[in-house]
């Protein structure tokens, strides 16, 4: 066995690369913990296997198994060579866990299993080359739990369809920045993606097309069961959407009797015109891009004995505690009549034991929500045309608030005006605009209490492959993570813009190791390394922005 190298060999200068940024960190400087492939990791089998996996993605290193199980761990080390200790303690807060990493050991202990996970996340952050051209762990300390309970990302499956490893990969990408919430809209105009028992013909009939002309594509019931398996083992619930009483489009072509014709005004003749494709015909596939010409029937019961089906039966196949009904965009529901459907459809969601989530739309009916509906916000950072009045409806039917904000962390805007993907209704929304909000002072009267946590949404018009997704969220959602898990703007040092584009570009390595096709925005200081700027990204500007070497 090799002896330890040493110390002086493993001192790491640079700015740890944890983000979203922990409650608190100390770095008392020194030399690091020295990472070999002799290193052993003991304690908790479930996150033993997580860090080999996660240091051998980053390093190459390939840790040999060292003494893991349930059972209480004295000792990190039966032989010479430092050593990583894992596990849980069941104390503190949920989420929270506690990391101390110093030359000779290193610790990282969870209040719970999750917390142990995240735990994790950041020592995979923390790992960098050392002077000596080795691996290591700056010596720190850390104490970490989230500010919010619910931190989500949601990829839009309907406008095209993203297959199961594709949504494994997100998984993989979203847990790594401690998201907790994978929100799938499985349904819009352009196709259902989810095969229901209840009502084959939905898979069956209306599932096949998407935007463009492309393929669409739906999940079994057996891969959608491996996606929420997969989404616990990294700790992340699926909160599955079915959008309704608008973007119901696809619903006339199994069930026609349940929509209305479709409402063509000239805003989306505009968008037709703009974006291509042909007006929405009834119970004829819809591959445009224009949105708010579909309503169910409102006032005809086989709608509530279809919404009933569908959402039985999606209670049924969903653990996690939320079903969301959508709400969006009605425009071709009267406002009567959309009240009377959020209404009921709130209950029925209710009726299954879930907790209903709606856009902010819904909040419109206040009170006569199902008791606890949650809200998502998805206004402006500075909210318009009355969007944070009817948020507050929410508040009001003891619900709490999903913040969402569009020109901030709706990942599928432009990040530059001459990007190939992503859309600009939003504006142009750059890594510095991703940031530049907090949660807690989007909307009067809706603070921390009322607020249920943050989830930054990928609309999946342009995205049609996860490397599609990685350049437009990455490192945007970043943005979204450090909002939901760190504290305020403002009560701490690392929530500045500087901190933050110096951590992420610390963070380019280890994405490039997993794989993601993240986009070197400006702004960031980004390594040498970095892959070239996508398109419509300027080199010689981020550099000199930036004092980045382009790569
Ligand atoms: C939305 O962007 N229509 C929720």
């Amino acid at each position: 066995m090799d002896a330890t190298p040493d110390p002086a060999e493993w001192s790491i200068v640079a700015l740890p690369a944890v983000v979203p940024a922990p409650a608190s960190i100390a770095l008392p400087g020194g030399a690091a913990f020295p990472l070999t492939a002799h290193t052993e990791i003991a304690g908790d089998a479930d996150a033993a296997a997580t860090a080999r996996a996660l240091i051998a993605t980053r390093t190459g290193l390939d840790l040999r198994a060292g003494s893991t199980g349930s059972g209480p761990v004295t000792s990190g080390s039966t032989g010479s060579d430092p050593a990583i200790t894992l596990r849980i303690d069941g104390a503190g807060t949920p989420e929270s866990y506690r990391l101390h990493a110093s030359a000779a050991s290193v610790t990282v202990i969870g209040s719970d299993a999750a917390g142990l996970f995240y735990g994790i996340q950041t020592l995979g952050q923390l790992i960098a080359e050392t002077d000596g051209g080795g691996w290591g762990i700056p010596a720190a300390e850390i104490a970490d739990a989230p500010r919010f309970r619910y931190r989500g990302v949601m990829l839009d499956v309907a406008r095209h369809f993203h297959g199961v490893e594709t949504v494994k990969a997100l998984i993989d990408r979203a847990a790594s920045l401690k998201l907790n919430a994978l929100h799938l809209h499985l349904s819009d105009d352009q196709g259902w993606r989810l095969e229901l028992r209840s009502r084959p013909l939905l898979t069956e009939k209306a599932s096949a097309t998407a935007v463009g002309g492309d393929p669409g594509g739906f999940y079994t019931q057996a891969d959608y069961r491996g996606i929420v398996a997969y989404a616990a083992a990294h700790h992340m619930i699926v909160v599955p959407e079915f959008d309704m009483p608008g973007h119901t489009h696809a619903v006339t072509l199994a069930y026609p009797e349940l929509n209305e014709q479709p409402k063509v005004d000239e805003h989306m003749l505009e968008i037709i015109r703009d974006y291509g494709g042909d007006a929405p015909a009834h119970g004829v596939p819809y591959d445009g891009m224009a949105v708010g010409f579909s309503s169910l029937k409102i006032h005809d019961d086989a709608t509530y004995a279809f919404v009933t089906d569908v959402f039985t039966e999606l209670a049924e196949l969903t653990p996690g505690p939320y079903l969301h009904l959508g709400g969006d965009e009605a425009l071709g529901t009267p406002p009567e009549d959309f009240a009377h459907f959020v209404e009921r459809a709130s209950a029925i969601v209710a009726a299954t034991g879930k907790t209903p989530i709606a856009w902010h739309e819904a909040g419109v009916v206040g009170e006569r929500l199902a008791p606890g509906t949650v809200g998502q916000y998805w206004g402006f950072r500075t909210p318009t045309d009355g969007m944070d009045e009817k948020t507050r409806g929410f508040v009001a039917a003891g619900g709490q608030i999903i913040l969402s904000p569009a020109d901030a962390i709706y990942l599928d805007m432009k990040y530059d005006a001459d990007a190939a993907l992503g859309l600009v209704w939003a504006g142009v929304v750059s890594a510095q605009q991703s940031y530049a909000w907090d949660p807690a002072t989007v909307i009067d009267g809706i603070g921390d209490d009322e607020i249920l946590g943050v989830e930054a949404p990928l609309w999946a018009e342009t995205a049609r492959t996860l490397s599609d997704i990685d350049t437009l969220a990455f490192p945007r959602i970043a943005s979204a993570a450090e909002a939901g898990w760190s504290p305020a703007a403002g009560a701490s040092a690392l929530r500045t813009w500087d901190s933050f584009a110096q951590r992420v570009a610390g963070l380019a390595p280890l994405w490039t190791s997993m794989g993601i096709a993240f986009t070197p925005l400006p702004g960031i200081p980004w390594p040498a390394a970095a892959p070239a700027p996508a398109p419509g990204i300027d080199a010689a500007t981020d550099a000199e922005a930036t004092g980045a070497v382009p790569a």
